[in-house]
This record gives C-alpha cells, sequence and structure tokens, in this order.
C-alpha cells in the first residue's frame, strides 16, 4: 500500500461507493448458495457481514421472508444503504449498522444465517469462522465467498495485486481446512461464474471510471488513481482462469 498514489482513497471511495456493489457476486448465485440452506426457519435471522451498499442484502430480503442485520465499518454505505431501504419501505426487514465485523458487539448465538460476500478476509479467515460461529444458533448456517486461487505461478502483477489485498489467499482445499479447523461443518461450495464479475461490478465500475475521467479530466492526481484503479478489471480481462470467487455454505455443528 506504501507506493500508491496522492488522494487515492478519496478517489477508490468515490468510485466504490457509486457502485450496484462492491465485489463480484449476482442474486442467482446468491439464491444457489441459500437454497443450500435447507433447514432454515420460515423468516431467518439473517446476519449481513461487510453488506457493502447492500447489494447481496436486498436480494436476501428478496428470497427471503426474513430479517437482516447488515453490518459495514464504512459509514457512506451504510448510510446510502439506509436511504435504499426507506425507499424501498424496507425499514421493518432490514437493519443497516455500522461496526466491525471482528468485534460486532451482537449478541452470541443469535442468528439462523451469517452471510457475508467477499468480506470475511479482511478480519483473517479463521478469525471470522470463529465470530461467525460464536453469532450462529444451534444448527446454523454461514455462507460466504472468499477469492481463491486457481492456478498455480500467477503472473507477476496478479500476485502482486492480490498480495497487497489478500497476501494470506489460498486455494480451495485451504479454505476447506480452515473451514474444518473452525468446527463447521461443510454442506457445499461452488465458483462464481466469469460473467458476475462483470454484470454488477466491472462493467458498472469501467463505466464510471469513463464518466470519473470526464470529472477529473483537468486533475492529474485524480486522473493517476483513475488510471490505477482501472487495472483490476484490465488484469480481470486477462487472467481470470488464475484466480476465482468461492461460494461456501457451511453449518455450525453445535
Ligand atoms: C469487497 S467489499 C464487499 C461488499 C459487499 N458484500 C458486496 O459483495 O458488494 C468488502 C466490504 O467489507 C467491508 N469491511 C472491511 N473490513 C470490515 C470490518 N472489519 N468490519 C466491517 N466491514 C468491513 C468494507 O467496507 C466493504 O464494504
Amino acid at each position: 500500500m506504501h507506493d500508491l498514489p496522492p488522494r487515492f482513497w478519496p478517489i477508490f471511495f468515490e468510485l466504490y461507493e457509486s457502485l450496484p456493489r462492491q465485489g463480484p457476486g449476482s442474486r442467482a448465485c446468491t439464491g444457489k448458495a441459500l437454497e443450500l440452506c435447507r433447514d432454515l426457519p420460515s423468516a431467518p435471522a439473517i446476519l449481513d457481514l461487510g453488506c457493502g451498499v447492500g447489494g447481496q442484502t436486498l436480494h436476501l430480503a428478496e428470497l427471503t421472508l426474513g430479517t437482516i442485520v447488515a453490518l459495514d465499518n464504512h459509514v457512506p454505505s451504510i448510510d446510502r444503504l439506509r436511504a435504499t431501504v426507506a425507499e424501498r419501505g424496507l425499514a421493518g426487514r432490514i437493519r443497516p449498522m455500522v461496526g466491525d465485523m471482528a468485534n460486532p458487539g451482537l449478541p452470541p448465538k443469535t442468528f439462523d444465517l451469517v452471510w457475508s460476500e467477499g468480506a470475511l478476509y479482511n478480519i483473517g479467515i479463521e478469525n471470522a469462522l470463529r465470530v461467525c460461529r460464536g453469532l450462529l444458533r444451534s444448527g446454523g448456517y454461514l455462507a460466504f465467498t472468499d477469492a481463491v486461487w486457481r492456478k498455480e505461478n500467477p503472473p507477476p502483477e496478479v500476485k502482486a495485486s492480490f498480495d497487497m489485498d489478500y497476501p494470506t489467499m489460498g486455494r480451495v482445499p485451504d479454505a476447506l481446512a480452515s473451514i474444518e479447523r473452525g468446527g463447521l461443518s461443510l454442506i457445499g461450495h461452488f465458483t462464481l461464474p466469469d460473467a458476475v464479475w462483470w454484470d454488477d461490478f466491472y462493467t458498472p465500475m469501467e463505466l464510471r471510471i469513463g464518466e470519473m475521467r470526464g470529472k477529473y479530466s483537468d486533475d492529474a492526481d485524480a486522473l493517476a488513481v483513475l488510471d490505477r484503479l482501472a487495472q483490476e478489471p484490465a488484469m480481470h480481462r486477462s487472467y481470470s482462469d488464475y484466480y476465482a470467487y468461492e461460494f461456501f455454505v457451511v453449518r455450525s455443528k453445535n
């Protein structure tokens, strides 16, 4: 992170906060993972950790009859989700909340389902699995996505990119071993199709980067940041066969 251009974070947040979601995922994948949670009560108590602006939170509200606590530590994302929830009349179903998933301050053994798309790695997967397990009712489910390597020897720019954001990223068997060590039972897992990296994430990101290039056309620092941010979808276009997002559905044993 030491070689970031000046004004990286404000421009990064301006871009990311405007996107429909902040990572790869889709309603269909959320639905597919949800179908694996076969014994949920009819109106489950759900916790969505690292919800961002709530892309998957809103899908969970459509796909279940449950109530959802949606937690993220980035205040503007929670503000945006609060506005969406109010607009859509979902205040009785979704409670957006600013908080740290490492220490969410929620009562233990409360949730039938803990959900997290692309966020748990921020506090270390094994630590996150321990936190989630403590929040689940006996027999409750945890569904989460995590980035994984698919091939050995990624090109240096791909390795460098993930080393900066997720240096401990492993392969699917590594994640399965963490799940086993965390005292959770595997129900199933699947790889997110490549289209979901684009539909609600990289395609709107590239469009927005184009708009922001116009807005900042006289601002060399901002343009340098946008060039840097544009490298991520460009890298994915060339090297997506080296890495993927995997959805894991697991269950508390007790
Ligand atoms: C890759 S984004 C995924 C957002 C959303 N789940 C989605 O798929 O669109 C990761 C999210 O985790 C949040 N996050 C990172 N560390 C966190 C922490 N310690 N506590 C709560 N949220 C955190 C970030 O603010 C960000 O919104």
